[in-house]
């Protein structure tokens, strides 16, 4: 649950002591509130109280941060579930035997060990600046007996490893706390898949595996591409035939950093923010909380909206309403009164008189069927109540649904309940098997026919909410907690430069609930939006991603797996993604904001309202915008085609810098991205004739729009205008063939140039210009040059030829037909096949 940030909150006893030394030597027991410090100061040891714990008389000995970080967050806990109750009649002291012993009641009672067998008593444990307790014979080298970070809590930090020794078969493994305030090992862990050895997987209660890393191919485990956009880590798996261990550390050894098995089963890398004297979390696995399992317990069902995520259905209250408090939440939900059939079961008389009452069923509406729970499916029933019968046949069924699938029973417990977010069209209803006490009394009139009682619960969360005013504070208290991370955690990760997986509410807060609308891009609208970031708030740009006639349709997953790919690409004339958002339908992307927009407004501004763009200024936007696309088509692990370049996503950052925006739509649109394309008004004047003619799209389909882009900063004006339907062009006047044919035919250049620059050009930039767009809108691709010609022609390193007139255009001025270039370009819309061509290149 959402607790991580009460776990940090402990009482201390050890002050700081000017005595604190970093070893615990024979004769030097620790006791009371008397505490061992590393030598750097990083780490100190000693015993401490979970705050918030029920009991006030429970002390665990533990590792926590002795510097800069302010609040007390617990790295490891020694007796973790054996508490002891008074800590000035313990002692932590290395025993004669050599081993370091926590001893209850001076010494009476052994209540944890490090339980190595050594028979020597020269031995001494010390605590190191890594957080690691090490415990190691006194003289010599010091040969390394035992080592807390061998035997790690929920906490694996910087230099520990975590993986498998081989000839022991001693596996670590993170086991989470049970609540924020007990140590003691909850339910999940995380470590190893011993038998594969090359994942990491968590587990609920000791054999259940709902999530893996997938294996490491070298760089990253499979399962998280996202590792390598951690700028911050660096991680090291090694696997030989003694064992296999990860590890990781900080390129920047003054940040902290920790990684936590949340009591929620959620992995969470946190980071400390100095300046906000809090833990953020940067990183998480499984993304969402709900895909934990069981992570509501029996009965209960999790809801990513809601900020306690754990409720109980109608009929149910919490197991245990402290338990939940404290996030422990593995009891899930109890039945307000016992199923009939169970006390008729166990006392064949009657039950208050009220026997005749038996068992209905209640609708529970808007909630998922239950997942990995015991189920079967019953053929014989042939309707929604013959299914019920089926149910109340069995006593130890608890719910069915009857739909797509037929009729399904469950038996015992139901895990893994969900609310569902979406509209419920599709999902075959739930029933839930109660007590007919416990169906609400609307339903009275089905309960006097004592058979079954289907009943729909219009409003199901008020009796919920209604369960006790304990859960309620709860509610408040987390709700406000979890507001002031969030918003730590977005100022961390536009610190730390990771990508971002942002909550829906806090991108519509940033956008005023999407109130400025920057522009609609081809694939969605862009909102202008606020954000708190290192030094105050940065500006934003949020695009919601849509296309005509409705949402995209990219599933969560997918979408999740191609915004991490092209978040890890990082360029300065690309623009920057900072974050995602997947929210139902809605997918969003986060980007920097560019404070002076596009160039087509730079460059096709009308004359009055701003000046026109310098050569100077525009040679320099070409030569980036250049470099961008180079760095997509080569600079980056896969090959990314822009597929969509043209003014409108070149885009001008505040020093005038170009950065190209709008790329890796191609493998986040996949199927639909074709066809949105080449209906979009204002591209098709920039797509390559590949387009139209089937073959498969290169990366010299963006060189072919990149030309035509070039030819427009040249002239100012848009190539084809006619699809603004302002004016009909003649063919004699297109601009690219005018250009083309001046170049080729070695005319004076600055003719070309847009008047309003009144011949101010370097004629030499404009020479190569030319000579460069010419090139690129050559008909054959072959023809045309790579980005990284474009890039070496434009820094003048290599000399460009005279381009011919590339051959459509001679001809279509032949025919001296401007309709034709649109009617051809009509052609593609009624496309359908072309989708894969994109996505398989
Ligand atoms: C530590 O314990 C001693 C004896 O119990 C007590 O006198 C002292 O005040 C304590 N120090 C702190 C910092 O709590
Ligand atoms: C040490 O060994 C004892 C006895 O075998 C066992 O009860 C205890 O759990 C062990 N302690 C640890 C920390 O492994
Ligand atoms: C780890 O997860 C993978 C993938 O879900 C699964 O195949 C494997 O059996 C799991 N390993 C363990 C030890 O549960
Ligand atoms: C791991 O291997 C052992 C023995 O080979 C096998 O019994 C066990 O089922 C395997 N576990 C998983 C999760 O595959
Ligand atoms: C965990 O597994 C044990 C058996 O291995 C079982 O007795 C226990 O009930 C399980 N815990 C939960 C919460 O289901
Ligand atoms: C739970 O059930 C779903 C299908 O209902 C399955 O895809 C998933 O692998 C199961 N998870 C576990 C941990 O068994
Ligand atoms: C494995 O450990 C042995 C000694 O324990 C050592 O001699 C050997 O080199 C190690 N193997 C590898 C691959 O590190
Ligand atoms: C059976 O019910 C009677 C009251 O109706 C109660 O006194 C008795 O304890 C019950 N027996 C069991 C085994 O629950
Ligand atoms: C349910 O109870 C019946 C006996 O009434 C038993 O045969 C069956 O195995 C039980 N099913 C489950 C899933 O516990």
């Amino acid at each position: 649950m959402l607790l991580p940030l009460a776990v940090a909150v402990v009482a201390i006893l050890g002050g700081a002591r000017c005595l604190a030394s970093d070893t615990i030597a024979a004769g030097s027991a620790i006791s009371g509130n008397r505490t061992v410090v590393s030598r750097g100061g990083n780490f100190e040891l000693g015993f401490f109280r979970p705050s918030g714990s029920s009991s006030s008389h429970s002390y665990y000995v533990g590792i926590w941060y002795k510097k800069a970080v302010s609040q007390c967050t617990p790295v490891w806990v020694a007796n973790r579930a054996s508490p002891v109750t008074d800590p000035a009649s313990c002692q932590l002291a290395v025993a004669v035997d050599g081993n370091l012993e926590l001893a209850d009641e001076a010494g009476k009672h052994v209540v944890w060990s490090t339980n190595v067998s050594s028979t020597s008593s020269s031995v001494v444990a010390v605590l190191l600046d890594t957080g690691n307790l090490v415990l190691r014979r006194e003289n010599n080298d010091g040969e390394v007996l035992w080592q807390s970070s061998e035997h790690p809590s929920d906490t694996w930090l910087p230099g520990a490893r975590l993986g498998l020794n081989k000839i022991t078969g001693y596996a670590q493994a993170l086991t989470s706390w049970k609540s924020s305030v007990d140590p003691a090992p909850g339910l999940f862990a995380l470590g190893i898949d011993v038998n594969d050895t090359k994942q990491y997987n968590i587990t609920w209660n000791g054999t259940m595996s709902f999530w893996t890393s997938g294996e490491w191919n070298g760089d990253v485990f499979t399962g998280i591409p996202e590792m390598i956009s951690h700028h911050t880590y660096d991680f090291d798996f090694v696997s030989d035939a003694n064992g296999s261990y990860i590890t990781y550390s900080l390129q920047d050894p003054t940040v902290i950093s920790r990684m936590v098995l949340d009591v929620s089963g959620q992995v969470r890398q946190m980071i400390w923010v100095p300046s906000d004297d809090e833990w953020t979390i940067i990183w998480t696995e499984p993304h969402q909380l709900c895909d934990v399992y069981a992570v509501c317990g029996a009965f209960g069902v999790c809801s990513e909206k809601s900020d306690t995520f754990c409720s109980c259905p109608v009929g149910f209250r919490p197991s245990s309403e402290m338990d939940w408090e404290v996030g422990d939440h593995s009891h899930g939900c109890r039945r307000n009164n016992p199923l009939q059939c169970e006390l008729r079961s166990t006392n064949r008389s009657k039950v208050n008189g009220k026997d005749d009452d038996g068992d209905a069923f209640l609708l529970a509406s808007g909630i998922s069927l239950p997942r990995n729970s015991t189920s079967s499916p019953a053929t014989q029933a042939s309707s929604s109540r013959g299914c019920g019968l089926a149910c109340l046949k069995s006593c130890n069924c608890t719910a069915y649904s009857y739909g797509s699938s037929g009729c399904v029973l469950w038996y015992g417990g139901l895990l893994n309940l969900q609310r569902l977010v979406d509209d419920t069209a599709g999902m075959d209803d739930l029933y839930i098997r109660l007590s007919a006490m416990d169906v609400p009394s609307s339903s009275s009139e089905g309960r006097r026919n004592r058979t079954i009682v289907f009943v729909s619960i219009a409003a199901a969360v008020s009796s919920i909410l209604a369960l006790s005013a304990i859960v309620l504070s709860m509610l408040v208290r987390m709700f406000r907690r979890r507001k002031q991370r969030r918003m730590a955690f977005i100022q961390a990760a536009s610190e730390g430069g990771n990508l971002v997986a942002f909550e829906y509410s806090d991108v519509r807060r940033a956008t005023d609930n999407f109130s400025e609308k920057l522009g609609g891009g081809s694939f969605g609208s862009v909102y202008k939006g606020k954000m708190p970031g290192a030094v105050g708030e940065v500006a934003v740009a949020v695009k919601k991603l849509e296309v005509t006639g409705g949402l995209l349709c990219v599933g969560d997953k997918q979408f999740r797996n191609e915004v991490r790919t092209i978040g890890v690409i990082q360029h300065v004339n690309l623009v920057r993604l900072r974050g995602f958002c997947s929210h139902g339908a809605d997918r969003l992307l986060v980007y920097d904001h560019m404070p002076n927009g596009s160039l087509d407004k730079a460059l096709f501004a009308t004359r009055a309202s701003s000046p026109a763009l310098s050569w100077r200024a525009r040679f320099q936007i070409a030569l980036g915008a250049a470099r961008g696309l180079l760095y997509l088509h080569e600079g980056c692990r896969d090959c990314i085609i822009h597929c969509d370049v043209k003014p409108e996503n070149i885009l001008l950052d505040g020093d005038m810098a170009p950065k190209v925006a709008d790329f890796g739509m191609a493998k986040l649109l996949a199927r639909d991205f074709s066809r949105v394309l080449t209906t979009v008004r204002g591209t098709i004047g920039y797509l390559a004739p590949e387009w139209i003619s089937g073959v498969p799209i290169t990366a010299k389909a963006d060189v072919y729009s990149y030309g035509m882009v070039l030819l427009e900063i040249v002239s100012g004006k848009r190539n084809a205008r006619s699809w603004t339907g302002e004016e009909e062009q003649r063919m004699s006047d297109y601009f690219p063939l005018v250009a083309a044919r001046k170049v080729s035919g070695g005319e004076a250049l600055v003719e070309l140039l847009d008047e309003r620059l009144n011949g101010d050009v370097d004629g030499r930039e404009l020479d190569i210009a030319c000579r460069v767009a010419c090139w690129c809108v050559q008909d054959d691709e072959a023809r045309r040059p790579t980005m990284e010609q474009v890039v070496q022609a434009l820094e003048g390193v290599v000399a460009v030829d005279v381009p011919p007139i590339p051959t459509s255009l001679r001809a279509l001025s032949e025919s001296e037909n401007a309709g034709f270039v649109m009617s051809s370009f009509n052609l593609m819309t009624s496309d359908s096949e072309d989708a894969g061509r994109v996505a398989s290149s």
